[in-house]
């Protein structure tokens, strides 16, 4: 492809994206692609010629397969009306960020392989330790410092490895795995804290899922109960994990007194805010992290709620010199001036692959493009559609808020037995107009309504508890 191709064919391909979006925001809904396709497993694939062309195509060809076979099978993430899981943001400075990653193409590995890479990054997490009101000594000027990881899944792994370099004095890195070492969440922590036990050797039987209270965050007490127990029977507790927004109900686990049991005990303590931490932007919202300065390390992902395309997670760790130790390692063939003269950060010490791209670019489009004013408004755009949407389920008395929503998620369920609920939930997923997912909650089935995709209106928040209404009254009418 010419530089001239190039030029002619993105300036289509960004045509192409806007209209996309054009199509998913405007026009009634009856107008708009179904949230969720309706296509069957295999549809895709039995779309695709079996083999590579043998000669290379027209782009023509291309895009036009993007209408014929990409759309059509693509569950709309940014359609106003998706309110599953939670949001995954993105937005026209994180694309354009990201076309500049992708045509400079640097590899950042080592601060000698992208320079603007390294220190773009280091600036960017520091200028959101300052946004989130984070503690000071996340910050690179002090004795940690901020990285981009791809997920907060692999934040997660950092954390546990450096979290074994530290209970292991440092042994761990030479012997591997010698002692029980144990990792403590709560029953409503995120599946990757177990799957990260598993990578690092320890196997799920380390992983210990402490009890909650009513508001389904970690109790302290039973924290401190198996810690003692597990104590007494031989173990070595390394690794807290601590939840700001639980994956299910957004539960707040007490930072500042899980935060002093890690303390008092020596146990790394790494607080995982995935989806929440995009809250502490509005200063309104940052009692939900108070605690925060007693954590050891920190991750949110922007490619939740915070207007940036997947994938980036911001993880930070307090004391920058325990995870260089525990993940550095020096082939010849990496050497380079710079990094012998110590006064560069390396990040492919930071994370678990060694090649990285230039993800700072897009999260700097981002904050430059919307400022702290647009970032919090989008925040609080979510958070006030949630709390109409809340009101109108309490004033409706066939339906209940089953836990606290301090951000953009609602939990609730008819009060019907579990298989009303479920059917209510196909019902309305089916109709392609919204999409909505479901959790367990002390076992009984509740549909989840999370807001924060970037077009989400009051208008159709208003929509989709209208239809929630009528397939309620339809279905209890048999
Ligand atoms: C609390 C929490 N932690 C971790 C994750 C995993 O996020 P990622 O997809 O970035 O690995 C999620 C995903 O929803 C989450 O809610």
């Amino acid at each position: 492809m010419t530089p001239d191709q190039f030029r002619e064919y993105g300036h289509a391909v960004v045509d192409w994206v806007a209209d996309y979006w054009a199509g998913l925001a405007a026009g009634p809904d009856g107008a708009r692609p179904p949230v969720q396709p309706p296509v069957s497993p295999g549809w895709v694939a039995g779309a695709l010629p079996p083999t590579v062309p043998e000669r290379g195509e027209p782009f023509e060809a291309v895009l036009a397969d993007l209408d014929r076979i990409v759309v059509p099978a693509t569950t709309h993430w940014q359609h106003p009306s998706y309110f599953g899981y939670f949001p995954a943001n993105t937005s026209g400075p994180s694309v354009l960020g990201d076309l500049v990653c992708a045509g400079l193409g640097t590899q950042g590995m080592l601060w000698s392989t992208g320079p603007a890479c390294t220190e773009l990054e280091t600036v960017t997490l520091d200028w959101l330790v300052d946004l989130l009101g984070l503690p000071a000594r996340f910050r690179s000027d002090g004795p940690g410092g901020g990285v981009i990881q791809d997920s907060a899944s692999s934040a997660a792994l950092v954390a546990t490895l450096v979290a074994l370099h530290r209970a292991s004095d440092g042994r761990w890195r030479e012997s591997g795995v010698q002692d029980r070492f144990t990792v403590y969440a709560s029953t409503q922590g995120h599946s990757s804290i177990e799957k990260a036990a598993r990578i690092a050797g320890l196997g799920d039987r380390a992983v210990r899922l402490v009890d909650v209270d009513e508001r389904l965050a970690m109790r302290p007490d039973a924290l401190a109960a198996q810690i003692a127990g597990d104590r007494a029977g031989g173990a070595t507790p390394a690794l807290v994990v601590a939840t700001v927004g639980t994956t299910s109900t957004t539960a707040v686990d007490p930072l500042a007194a899980i935060g002093a049991l890690c303390r008092e005990q020596q146990i790394w303590l790494h607080v995982d805010a995935a989806y929440a931490g995009a809250a502490a932007t509005c200063p309104e919202l940052r009692w939900t992290h108070a605690g925060v300065e007693l954590a050891d390390s920190y991750c949110f992902d922007p490619h939740k709620w915070l207007l940036t395309g997947f994938d980036c997670d911001a993880f930070w760790v307090a004391d920058r010199s325990e995870l260089v130790q525990a993940l550095t390692v020096l082939p010849e063939y990496l050497r380079n001036a710079a990094t012998a003269t110590g006064a560069v950060i390396d990040y492919r010490d930071w994370q678990v692959p060694l090649g990285r791209r230039f993800r700072a670019l897009k999260l700097w489009f981002v904050l430059r493009w919307y400022g702290v004013e647009g970032l919090r408004a989008h925040v609080r755009t979510g958070v006030a559609l949630a709390d109409r949407f809340a009101g109108w389920v309490r004033a409706d008395d066939r339906f209940e808020l089953v836990a606290p929503h301090p951000f953009s998620l609602i939990c609730f369920r008819l009060r019907a037995p579990d298989g009303v609920n479920e059917a209510l939930l196909h019902r309305l997923n089916a109709t392609g107009s919204l999409f909505l997912t479901h959790t367990k909650v002390r076992d009984r089935f509740v549909l989840r309504l999370a807001i924060g995709a970037p077009a989400t209106a009051a208008g159709h928040v208003a929509a989709a508890w209208r239809q929630i209404q009528q397939a309620a009254t339809e279905l209890l009418a048999g």
